[in-house]
């Protein structure tokens, strides 16, 4: 989300090309070969930057797994915004994202939040002429409840194969929606109580967005300096120090040791922060039950029920 220069309107510049190249190399060296796009990030330049990467590096194209969103629409002179999962619309934004990233096909395709003007048949009639001309060879979802899951489900031919969430040690509420079952503060929670449960029995991939919470835990400026957040972040170091790794990793360490097998969306872009992600997968298979149980109710600031 952050490559092209962000949200700002502005012409792609050499910087930009330049910031994704390292950004790429950052993370093909810590290993990491899937790529997360939308057809709204930056406007369209994160993926027009993505393509100039892809086409001054022939044989990259191969090598990394393209995954893209469709579905939001940014407000502008025509619309005022939000939500389009139409059949025309699905097509044409995955049209213009195959243009702007120079490739024939993306290996996913996820529909970015739910549209309650859209049909699943919809939905569903637009991937498959998409997946029979070979331009997504899956569907996924994202923001979606376990029943807007099954309901879309029920018209498309084959499984849904991811569902992205905001997921993190800051914003847990994908833990608390489960254990605050029968409990009072369970009500407000903003998470869909059983999406996890239901993507876990149908081997659907449960991907986090917001997985590092921003730094929030790792050192971004303007954390508070008291509190829950500054006592997690301090115990985030601590492990950090024992584990001999970066406080990012702890971050998303914490998040792929739930049994769920959860992929961190990482969002950053600066190649240093790439790389200090990359013991994570290390970091989540040595992580203990007390040390992810402290990590939790530190950052949710109160005991568990
Ligand atoms: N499906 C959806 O609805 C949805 C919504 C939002 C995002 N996403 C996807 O998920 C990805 C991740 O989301 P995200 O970017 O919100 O979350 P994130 O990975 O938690 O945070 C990344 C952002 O935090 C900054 N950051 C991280 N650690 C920092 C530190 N120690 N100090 C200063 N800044 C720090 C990064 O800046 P630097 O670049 O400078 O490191 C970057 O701007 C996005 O790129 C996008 O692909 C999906």
């Amino acid at each position: 989300m952050g490559l092209g220069g962000g949200w700002p309107s502005g012409p792609l510049g050499a910087a930009e090309v330049a910031a994704a190249h390292d950004a790429v190399d950052a993370a093909l060296e810590a290993g990491i070969s899937v790529f997360d796009h939308a057809d709204i990030y930056a406007h369209g330049k994160a993926e027009e930057v993505f393509g100039k990467v892809l086409a001054q590096r022939p044989g990259l194209r191969d090598q990394v797994h393209l995954q893209t969103k469709c579905g939001i629409v940014l407000p502008g002179a025509h619309h005022p915004g939000r939500y389009d999962s139409s059949r025309e619309a699905v097509i044409a934004r995955v049209e213009d994202s195959l243009r702007r990233l120079g490739t024939d096909r993306v290996e996913t395709l996820l529909i970015h939040r739910p549209d309650p003007l859209a049909h699943p048949e919809e939905i569903a009639s637009a991937f498959v002429q998409l997946r029979n001309a070979g331009k997504v060879l899956r569907l996924g979802v994202s923001n979606m409840s376990a029943d807007q899951m099954r309901w879309l489900q029920s018209a498309l031919p084959e499984p849904l194969a991811a569902n992205q969430l905001e997921m993190s040690l800051y914003r847990s509420q994908w833990l608390e929606s489960g254990v605050l079952v029968n409990h009072p503060e369970a009500a407000g929670l903003g998470f869909p109580h059983g999406v996890l449960e239901y993507c876990q029995a149908g081997g659907v991939e449960l991907q986090a967005w917001g997985p590092l919470a921003q730094g929030r835990y790792s050192g971004a400026p303007g954390t508070a300096e008291t509190g829950p957040d500054a006592a997690t972040a301090e115990l985030v170091a601590e492990l950090a120090d024992e584990k001999e790794c970066a406080p990012e990793a702890v971050v998303l360490g914490w998040l792929m040791r739930h049994p769920a097998g959860i992929r961190p969306v990482v969002g950053t872009s600066s190649p240093d922060r790439i790389r200090a992600c990359a013991e994570a997968g290390r970091v989540a298979r040595s992580m203990d039950r007390a040390q992810w149980y402290a990590l939790w109710i530190s950052a949710r600031g109160r005991a568990l029920p």
